[in-house]
């Protein structure tokens, strides 16, 4: 995805476009999530589908005969035929919105109808259910339902109404997996049902990312996520080659203990080297605020929010302002994009702002706000943004990839096809301004993807792996490529394994290789795999995304051992 290589990217993990567009907002992705998006973002484009009200719901939620039938009473009923004329009663007084009359015929149709008659009992459980649910007799409907359900397992209308129930006691997983199975039996085409599931679901993965994230135990990122973060800065005033000369004549010895076990690679030594520095009462002023600041970026790196918070706060409102200018603007840079992980996109573009304010000429400023606003689908300001980077910063090779990526993006929204061309013609110069960079073979791999040139965007990923061999994410998304291309599962397998052999810690590879497994019907491997993607996540935001797939995934695994596996088998692919 264009935007890794900022923090902000850590909100999406890198997700391909098509599934960037889910992370913000929309429901979730592959597998049982992607069913649920493209079906329900397809229904949303047709029209109103909520709009027309619970009134006509609660007509069609019973089920009935053809009027008239079996109205008149008959001296030789049979007890099956006495059922159904209570049914029908009950089903008259329902319509008249006589909710109580109706749980009285219902009544005295149980009573009536034969225990063999499975389906049709099924049937008048699940009216009066209705009833009960007109009148909000909420734990009644649930006893109804469930009664329904156990005549009849596959009843879509009673599994849905149970749902409903079901999460307004916020018993979500249970929701969910009744919800599911009306979704698998309807084949993604019932809307009440998608919608259900998705509210669902997003609920319930942001109450388990809640939980996870007060016993969360923070992971260090793998060696070469910090580099290439770090490296998304044209200027860093801490660690730059200029920063790290003037260092030697100015800094006092703290700040080159932090900054040696930086070029050491010792990254998991950092915060307490710097805390121990910050400590002592003898420290230089302007050392102490570029201590905090590298330590504020790590406890950023690690997800520690409040920390890092903390820390870029003492070097942003520091009255004396005995930071400089550049370390100011840095740490404003840094808390902008962690708002934005915390889903605070004000706060985040009020950063970018005060940062603007405070130097106006600083590129790095332009370069992550288009990311952030690429992230957000903000097209024309990513790139107005990209363009202003560049200008400021014209031998940063990212910045460049970025800005052609974000013109060609803007041509391709704005359906104008030479300019489309023109994208791509500056985006072709790139490889001979910037042979080394990766950025611009991996954009314009990405931009290829977009064009559904598979072909030749799957050469453009091997190029950039030949860049930048350790980098696992470009694995990762050759990988989907495969799967977007021609649905080769295999090779898209054999590269994201690939890229957790390069780094053990790549959370992206983790979350794909557990959606094709969904795919595969192999929940369990799948659940596995999201715990791995779990463990390894920074933020809020990729918690409730990874917990949103896993929970699909479990309830698609309860529901075929209640279902029986056989009616699971075939539905759950994509194919
Ligand atoms: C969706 O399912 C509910 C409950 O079974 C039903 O009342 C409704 O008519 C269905 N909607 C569509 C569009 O099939
Ligand atoms: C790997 O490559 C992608 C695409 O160029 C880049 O965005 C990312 O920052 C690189 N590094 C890591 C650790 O993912
Ligand atoms: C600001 O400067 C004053 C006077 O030099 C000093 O006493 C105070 O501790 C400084 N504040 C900070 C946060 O460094």
């Amino acid at each position: 995805m264009p935007v890794a290589n900022s923090a902000a990217s850590a909100v999406s993990g890198s997700l391909p476009k098509w599934q960037l567009a889910l992370a913000v907002g929309a429901p979730v992705a592959l597998g049982l999530g992607y069913m649920y998006y493209k079906n329900s973002s397809q229904g949303k484009s047709k029209g109103p589908g909520k709009a027309n009200g619970t009134a006509t719901d609660k007509q069609i939620s019973i089920d009935g005969d053809s009027p008239g039938k079996n109205s008149r009473a008959d001296k030789l009923e049979t007890p099956a035929a006495r059922a159904q004329r209570y049914k029908a009663q009950g089903n008259q007084a329902f319509i008249a919105r006589k909710y109580d009359d109706a749980i009285l015929y219902y009544n005295k149709a149980i009573e009536a109808c034969p225990l063999e008659n499975k389906d049709e009992l099924a049937k008048i459980y699940q009216n009066r259910a209705a009833a009960y649910d007109a009148l909000e007799k909420f734990t009644a409907v649930k006893e109804d339902c469930t009664k329904a359900l156990e005549l009849n397992p596959k009843y879509t209308k009673a599994l849905i109404r149970r749902a409903k129930v079901l999460e307004k006691n916020n018993e979500l997983e249970l929701a969910l997996e009744d919800v599911t199975a009306a979704c698998i039996l309807e084949r993604f085409t019932n809307q009440s049902a998608l919608l259900t599931a998705d509210r669902v679901l997003k609920q319930l993965g942001k109450q388990h990312a809640q939980e996870l994230m007060t016993t969360k135990k923070p992971v260090m990122p793998s060696k070469h996520f910090i580099k290439t973060y770090f490296s998304s800065f044209r200027n860093d005033p801490v660690l730059s080659v200029e920063a790290i000369d003037s260092m030697d004549k100015y800094a006092g010895p703290g700040l080159t203990n932090a900054v040696e076990a930086f070029k050491g690679e010792k990254y998991d030594d950092i915060i307490s080297i710097c805390t121990a520095e910050i400590e002592k009462s003898d420290i230089d002023v302007p050392d102490k605020m570029k201590l905090l600041l590298l330590r504020g970026t790590f406890y950023l790196l690690l997800g520690q929010h409040e920390k890092a918070m903390d820390d870029l706060d003492a070097v942003i409102s520091d009255k004396n302002e005995s930071a400089s200018r550049e370390v100011r603007v840095n740490a404003l840079i840094k808390r902008a994009t962690m708002h934005m992980q915390l889903e605070n996109p004000s706060q985040c573009f009020k950063d970018f702002e005060r940062a603007l304010a405070t130097d106006p000429d600083c590129g790095d400023i332009y370069h992550h706000r288009g990311q952030v606003n690429l992230l957000l689908e903000n097209v024309n300001e990513a790139r107005e943004d990209s363009e202003k980077a560049l200008k400021l910063n014209p031998q940063f090779g990212i910045a460049y990839a970025q800005k052609c990526y974000t013109d060609y993006r803007h041509a391709a929204m704005s359906r104008m096809p030479s300019l489309v061309e023109s994208a791509m013609e500056n985006f072709e110069k790139s490889f001979e301004l910037f042979p080394d960079c990766c950025e611009c073979y991996t954009l314009y791999a990405q931009m290829l993807c977009d064009a559904q040139s598979y072909e030749r965007a799957d050469e453009y990923f091997a190029k950039a792996i030949d860049k930048d061999p350790k980098n696992a994410t470009i694995y990762v998304h050759r990988g989907l490529l495969q799967l977007q291309w021609c649905g080769n599962v295999v090779k898209a397998m054999e590269y994201i394994n690939k890229a957790l052999e390069l780094d053990d810690k790549c959370e992206f590879g983790y979350e794909t290789l557990g959606t094709i497994e969904v795919q595969r019907g192999n929940l369990k491997e799948a659940i596995k795999l999201f715990d791995k993607a779990l463990s390894l996540a920074r933020t809020g935001l990729e918690l409730t995304h990874i917990f949103s797939l896993q929970d699909a995934a479990k309830a698609q695994l309860k529901i075929g051992e209640r279902l029986g596996a056989d009616f699971m088998f075939g539905i759950s692919g994509m194919s």
